[in-house]
C-alpha cells in the first residue's frame, strides 16, 4: 500500500487530454471478441479494469494485442469463444464481470469468475437472477449473488424484465445474452442509465428497438467487426473540473471528453450551480458525442440533486460531494443509495474521510447533505480501494489549508493511471 501527499496549489492552468472512457473501452473489447473480424480499438484506457477485460476474453480463446491505448480483438464470432483452462479474474470491475457473465450466459460451456476482495461484496444476483430466467445455471456464494461464481450457458429463451435499479451493467447483461436467446429480449428500467452498450451495438450491426426506457433485442444476431475510437471518460475529466472551479486563479481545458447525454449529469449539476464551464468543438464519431471542456474557477451555490439525474452522475458522486465543501449554502444529494454497492459504500467512504478534512456533511439513508464552504483543514484519509476515492481526496488536497496524506493511492489505477501526472502538468 503506497501513500500519497497532496499540497494546496495556487492555480491550475493548461490543458489536458483525458484517457478513454472506461465504460465504452470494455465494450469495445468485449463486442470486438464476440464480433466475426478484426475490431481496432482507438483511444482505449489501460487502465487496471480494461486490462482485466482483455485478460478474461484471451482465457476464453481471443487473441487480443494491447498496445497503450490502440487494442486490436481478433473475433471469431460468438462461436469462437471456448471454455477456458483457468479461472476468469476480473479483479476490481463490476463492468467486466456483469456484462461477461451476459455474454457467457448463452455459451455451452463451464467457467468461473473470480474478483478481489470488493468485487466479491458486491451484489451479482441482480443479473444472475435475470439470466438464470433466461436458462443459464449460475451457482455462487449466497445463492449466486456473490462471487466466485460458476457459470455453464446454453440453449437460454429471451425474457421481458423490469429492473429494479437503473444500470447499465444489467441493461446490457440481459441484452448480451438476449442476442443469442430463442426469440424476444426486453429490459425496462426505472429511470435511463448510460446506453453506451445500445450505441456500439448498433454500430457493429446489431438491430435494436429503443422506445423510452425499454429496449428490446431480437436473438439470433451477429456482431460485425469495426473501427472504435474512445472518446476521453467525462467520469475521469469530473476530477479536473471540479479542480479548475475550486482552485483559485485556475483555467483547465480537457480536450475530447464524452458528452453522451446519459453521463453528462455532472455538466448539468456545475452550470446549475454557477460554474464557468464552456463547451466547444462538438463532433460525434461512433454514435458518441464529445466535446472539448473548458472551466475556470467560480462562484458556487449548493442545490439539491435528486431523481432521475442520478444516474447520469452516479460515479462523480465522491467528487461532487468535494465540489460542495466549497460551495455557498447546503448541497442535498438523495436518491443515491445504488452508493452502497459501489467499489466501497461510498455514503461511508465519501462522508467519512471528507469529515476528516474539515467538512461539514452527513450520511443520509440514500445520500449525503453537505453545507458549504468549509475551508478544508487536511490530514491522513485513505482510498479504501476505491479509485474514485483516492482521486476525490487528491482534488480536496488541492484545497486544503494544510497537507492531505492518502493511503492506498494506488486504486487509482483502475480508472486514470496518469491521474497525477496530469495534476502536475497542471501547476
Ligand atoms: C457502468 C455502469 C454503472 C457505473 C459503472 C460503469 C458500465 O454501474 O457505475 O462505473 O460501464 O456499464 P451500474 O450499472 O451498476 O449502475
Amino acid at each position: 500500500m503506497s501513500k500519497k501527499i497532496v499540497e494546496r496549489v495556487q492555480q491550475l492552468k493548461g490543458k489536458i487530454k483525458i484517457p478513454g472512457d472506461k465504460s465504452i473501452s470494455h465494450r469495445a473489447v468485449m463486442f470486438g471478441a464476440i464480433a466475426n473480424g478484426k475490431t481496432t480499438v482507438e483511444g482505449f484506457l489501460p487502465g487496471e479494469d480494461c486490462l482485466s477485460t482483455i485478460s478474461c476474453f484471451r482465457k476464453l480463446g481471443i487473441e487480443i494485442k494491447q498496445e497503450e491505448d490502440r487494442v486490436t480483438v481478433f473475433g471469431k464470432g460468438w462461436n469462437g469463444l471456448s471454455e477456458a483452462s483457468e479461472i476468469l479474474d476480473v479483479g476490481n470491475s463490476g463492468t467486466t464481470t456483469r456484462l461477461m457473465l451476459g455474454i457467457l450466459a448463452t455459451r455451452p460451456f463451464h467457467s468461473v469468475v473470480i474478483g478481489d476482495d470488493s468485487i466479491a461484496k458486491r451484489p451479482m444476483a441482480r443479473v444472475t437472477e435475470p439470466l438464470r430466467k433466461m436458462g443459464a445455471k449460475i451457482d455462487g456464494r449466497g445463492k449466486g449473488n456473490f462471487t466466485p461464481l460458476a457459470i455453464r450457458g446454453g440453449q437460454t429463451k429471451g425474457i421481458t424484465y423490469t429492473s429494479p435499479v437503473a444500470s447499465a451493467q444489467v441493461k446490457s447483461a440481459i441484452l448480451l445474452a438476449g442476442l443469442q436467446s430463442e426469440g424476444i429480449t426486453t429490459v425496462r428500467e426505472p429511470h435511463k442509465s448510460r446506453d453506451h452498450t445500445e450505441r456500439m451495438l448498433k454500430a457493429f450491426g446489431v438491430e435494436l428497438q429503443e422506445d423510452g426506457l425499454t429496449v428490446s433485442v431480437v436473438g439470433g444476431q451477429e456482431l460485425a467487426s469495426q473501427h472504435v475510437v474512445v472518446p476521453g471518460d467525462i467520469s475521469s475529466a469530473a476530477f479536473f473540473l471540479v479542480a479548475g472551479a475550486i482552485v483559485e486563479n485556475s483555467e483547465i481545458t480537457l480536450t475530447n471528453v464524452g458528452i453522451n447525454e446519459t453521463r453528462t449529469g455532472i455538466i448539468d449539476v456545475l452550470l446549475k450551480m454557477g460554474a464557468k464551464l464552456q463547451l466547444t468543438n462538438e463532433k460525434v464519431i461512433n454514435e458518441e458525442k464529445m466535446a472539448d471542456l473548458t472551466i475556470r474557477t467560480s462562484e458556487l451555490q449548493g442545490i439539491e440533486i435528486s431523481g432521475e439525474i442520478i444516474p447520469r452522475l452516479i460515479d462523480e458522486i465522491p467528487i461532487i460531494a468535494v465540489l460542495a465543501t466549497q460551495a455557498n449554502g447546503t448541497t442535498v444529494i438523495k436518491d443515491a443509495e445504488e452508493l452502497k454497492v459501489k467499489e466501497t459504500n461510498r455514503i461511508d467512504t465519501v462522508v467519512s474521510q471528507l469529515k476528516t478534512l474539515g467538512a461539514n456533511i452527513e450520511a443520509t439513508d440514500d445520500g449525503m447533505i453537505i453545507h458549504g464552504p468549509t475551508p478544508l483543514i487536511g490530514g491522513k484519509v485513505a482510498s479504501f480501494g476505491d479509485h474514485r476515492i483516492g482521486m476525490a481526496m487528491a482534488i480536496a488536497g488541492l484545497v486544503s489549508s494544510a497537507q492531505v496524506e492518502i493511503e492506498d493511492i494506488e486504486a487509482i489505477d483502475v480508472s486514470y493511471p496518469t491521474f497525477f501526472d496530469h495534476i502536475q502538468e497542471l501547476i
